[in-house]
């Protein structure tokens, strides 16, 4: 039988600017985590750097307060190797941002064993399994309704997948 991974003791959650998806992640999975009675460290990166220092997308402030989500304090960082090092589990928001990661991780010389596992956010979630979280920065207000909803829904998955450990 396949064993299920247990509660990691840190999540890095990663999409591609860490101004819309990601931070939005970050917040989510650390209420559902709260909630849950788990302790778990969590942080979003992105895999560009273009906008290193700045805080969430007004929109995606917006939109996520409204579902009780406050993520203004949030500062975006880019991914690095060192986050391979630092945390348990990475998720990526979408395929390419999977693959980005991948890239890192395959550059990094020691064992994959002593490095965070990658996996995509979506991955352990029976209704949106194996697809992206799409990118909203292009998006309307459905959009980024869409993605809280999607976020909701796949971080909650993950959590119940360590409470059923
Ligand atoms: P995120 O969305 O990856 O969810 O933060 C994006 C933010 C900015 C851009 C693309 C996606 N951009 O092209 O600047």
């Amino acid at each position: 039988m396949l064993m299920k991974a247990c509660t990691p003791s840190s999540v890095l959650l990663v999409c591609l600017g860490n101004i819309c998806r990601s931070p939005t992640a970050e917040e989510v999975f650390r209420q559902q985590a709260a909630i849950a009675g788990l302790s778990i460290k969590v942080d979003s990166a992105g895999t560009s750097d273009w906008h290193v220092g700045s805080a969430p997308d007004a929109r995606s402030q917006r939109h996520a307060k409204s579902h009780g989500y406050k993520i203004n304090k949030l500062v975006a960082r880019q991914v690095s190797a060192n986050d391979f090092r630092g945390f348990d589990l990475i998720l990526a928001m979408d395929s390419q941002n999977l693959a980005d990661l991948q890239a890192i991780k395959d550059s990094i010389t020691e064992s994959a064993d002593s490095l965070a596992t990658l996996a995509l956010f979506s991955e352990e979630d029976p209704t949106y399994c194996g697809s992206d979280v799409p990118d909203p920065y292009k998006g309307d207000n459905d959009d980024f309704e869409e993605m809280i909803e999607r976020i909701e829904s796949s971080a909650q998955a993950w959590i119940e997948s360590w409470k059923a450990c």
